[in-house]
């Protein structure tokens, strides 16, 4: 069993649980995920690990009630116990294996919409404990909706936020927020864009015209996280791949994105039935 030892709602129905469970906590990098089961009753939910603290031993995730399993999940509160929680799963992200010198040239983006700022906060945390600036953008469609601007800000040399109601920061998509920070003269080497698979699909567009490496998270289309079910497969560079083993991260100029996204509306039913990642 693991325990909640903290519950905290970020906005209505997005809430973070730090989960006592020390040795993922010791072996997690950013990028990777965990696969939780509530209760001896409940489906597999795979969710990336958006924070940990290997002193505590405790491993963070943030979820959205989005369907039945993770409406159940956020039923939960501390002191309560999770039947299982596995991982850590999938592969870190390619820039914990680069050499620090090399990656303290490159200027990174970091572009988080929705839900998916979450997953890309371990990843700005790792390179800030490594002594690297990176820039955010946070993006949601209203100022209600943007989760962990001052977490972001303690790690990241900027955080910009995107609306799309303009009721904060910049007025418009992450993509024109994207557009107008490079048209003011921001120059970056690589971006990582963790989000709805449209957004990530428009990013990637975006960042192939305006040459910047760029790395997306397939996490929304996984749904039991294993390599057994087969619901992960995308194809990567004309080669298929499964997000759950070969990722969740990938080259976004590489991902072929329209069956991605055909395979995630195909298993909509079962997404409605399991939650998990949807990156809002
Ligand atoms: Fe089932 Fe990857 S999520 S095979």
């Amino acid at each position: 069993m693991f325990e909640i030892i903290k519950k905290k709602t970020l906005a209505a129905n997005i809430v973070a649980f730090d989960v006592l469970a020390p040795r993922v906590a010791k072996a997690a990098l950013p990028g990777q995920f965990v696969i939780i089961i509530a209760d001896q009753y409940a489906e597999r939910v795979p969710l990336t690990i958006t924070d940990y603290n290997r002193e505590k031993g405790t491993v963070q995730v943030v979820i959205q009630a989005l369907g039945p399993s993770t409406q159940k999940i956020n039923l939960f509160n501390e002191g309560d116990s999770f039947h299982s929680f596995v991982g850590p799963l999938g592969q870190a992200s390619e820039f914990v294996h680069m050499d620090l010198e090399d990656l303290n040239k490159k200027k990174y983006l970091f572009v988080g919409g929705g839900l998916g700022a979450a997953p890309v906060y371990p990843q700005v945390k790792w390179l800030h404990d490594h002594g690297i600036a990176s820039q955010v953008i946070i993006g949601s469609k209203s100022k209600d909706l943007v989760i962990l601007e001052e977490e972001m800000k303690q790690v990241a040399e900027k955080v910009y936020i995107a609306t799309d109601d303009g009721s904060k920061g910049f007025k418009g998509l992450v993509t024109d927020c994207l557009e107008d920070l490079v048209k003011k003269g921001h120059h970056y080497d690589h971006c990582v864009a963790i989000g709805p698979m449209v957004m990530m699909k428009y990013i990637s567009l975006l960042t192939k015209k305006l040459g910047i490496p760029t790395t997306v998270s397939l996490n929304p289309i996984m749904v039991d996280g294993t390599g057994m079910c087969g619901a992960c497969r995308c194809t990567v560079a004309g080669k298929t791949k499964f997000a759950c083993v070969h990722g969740p991260e990938f080259d976004g100029h590489q991902v072929d994105f329209d069956e991605a996204m055909q395979r995630q509306r195909q298993y909509a039913d079962v997404e409605k039935l399991k939650g998990g990642d949807g990156y809002g």
